[in-house]
């Protein structure tokens, strides 16, 4: 997969190792695109690309490690993928956690926001410029209702922060 050799669309699925993400790179990989798996274990991902590839046929299908509770990770992944590919042509933002667990990223954000909305909104934005070069570039954020459930609370010091860093990583992108 080299930069000069981009006949093909490039589309990235995050959180691709199980579950729905899973089952969405393999319908996929049995179209003629090159697929980034996107995956926060590369053991796990590799065994995912074999059997996908095994099914598919497809062998332009790359691992790529990506943690989304790491905005350091998420850049160097950024970086990477543009020492690769000039054009992206679809990005499916499907990895997600849900824990009544308190927990925090790296970036000491709390750890759902962090992963399923902080995070992929980064990587989004930092993608931007390679999606803009594609003709029909696409954008999916694969969700869940349960957002509707929560709330936040701006009593909160640490949910404040997260309002804050938000707001910061609109104006730093
Ligand atoms: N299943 C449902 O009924 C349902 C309903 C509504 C919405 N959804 C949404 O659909 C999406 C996929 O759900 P699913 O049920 O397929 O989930 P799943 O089976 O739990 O898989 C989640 C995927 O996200 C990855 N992931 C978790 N934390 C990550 C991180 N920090 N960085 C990168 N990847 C990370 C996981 O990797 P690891 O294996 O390494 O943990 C895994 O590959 C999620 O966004 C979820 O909110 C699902």
């Amino acid at each position: 997969m080299k930069k000069s050799n981009q006949t093909r669309k490039v589309m990235i699925v995050t959180g691709v190792n199980r579950g729905i993400g899973f089952e969405v790179a393999r319908k996929l990989a049995k179209q003629n695109i090159s697929l980034i798996l996107a995956c926060r274990n590369d053991v796990e991902g590799e065994k995912a690309k074999e059997k996908i590839q095994k099914e598919a046929g497809n062998i332009q299908i790359k691992v790529m490690r990506l943690d989304l509770g790491s905005f350091s990770f998420i850049r160097n992944f950024v970086k990477e993928f543009g020492q690769s590919f000039q054009r992206l042509d679809g990005l499916i933002n499907n990895a997600g956690i849900f824990t009544m667990d308190k927990g925090l990223t790296e970036d000491g954000l709390e750890l759902t926001m962090g992963v399923n909305y902080f995070g992929p909104f980064l990587l989004t934005n930092l993608l931007l410029p390679f999606l803009e070069k594609s003709k029909e570039g696409r954008i999916i954020n694969v969700i869940s209702d349960a957002y509707k459930r929560g709330k936040f609370d701006l009593e909160n010091i640490r949910e404040r922060r997260q309002v804050l860093e938000l707001m910061l990583l609109q104006n730093l992108l």
